[in-house]
């Protein structure tokens, strides 16, 4: 039998997960620690897979970021709810080159632009007023302009080594299917639910 490409299978089951999902499919759980192995999680947006990565879209210069700089490891976690699915992969992350990261900043809407401006995510803020005054002080700056991408704000892949599938069946027999990747392409077996 020949090997399954687990991308082929993310694939498939990403488009179930559009099609069924009420919202935000894209939306997955994406875990980074620091050097001495504290870790941490929250959510962000799938942008683009491939065989190269998993990637997503962030300020360089947030918590993610710096923990990313410091330990470039990740962990990613899909969970579609109405499937009773979960996806699993892990990897060494890189950065996005800047030419696809302008291409993708390009895509955004000239509000989200604005924002990746006006927010120097994850640093403390003292009143949400002064958030708002920096989104506008930002309208101005660039009325009449294209808004460029903020120098700090890029993406990120991650290369997976190692993807697992978690499909719910009765009586708690849950299916596990995990690939990992060799020199001579990707290895599958199954594991104990
Ligand atoms: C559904 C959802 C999607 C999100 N997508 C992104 C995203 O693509 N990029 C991003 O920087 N933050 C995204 N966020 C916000 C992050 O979860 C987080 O609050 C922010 O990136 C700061 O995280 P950090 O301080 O750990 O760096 C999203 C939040 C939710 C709930």
């Amino acid at each position: 039998m020949a090997t399954t490409d687990p991308l082929a299978l993310f694939d498939e089951w990403f488009a179930l997960a559009r099609e069924k999902e009420p919202n935000d499919p894209d939306a997955m759980a994406l875990a980074t620690a620091t050097p001495d192995g504290a870790p941490s999680v929250r959510m962000v947006l799938l942008k683009g897979f491939g065989s190269d990565g998993f990637v997503f879209y962030t300020n360089m210069d947030s918590r993610k970021g710096a923990e990313i700089a410091a330990n470039p490891r990740a962990a990613l976690l899909f969970h579609w709810k109405s499937l009773r699915r979960q996806v699993r992969v892990e990897g060494p992350v890189e950065p996005v080159g800047d030419a696809e990261a302008d291409a993708y900043f390009a895509t955004r809407s000239r509000d989200s632009q604005l924002g990746a401006w006006a927010s120097y995510q994850s640093r403390p803020l003292d009143a949400r007023s002064t958030f708002e005054k920096r989104y506008e002080d930002m309208r101005r700056r660039f009325q009449g302009k294209d808004v460029p991408r903020p120098a700090r704000w890029g993406g990120f892949r991650v290369k997976p080594e190692l993807i697992e599938f978690w499909d719910d069946r009765p009586h708690r027999l849950h299916e596990r299917r995990v690939f990992t990747a060799g020199a001579g392409g990707w290895k599958e077996g199954l594991l104990y639910p």
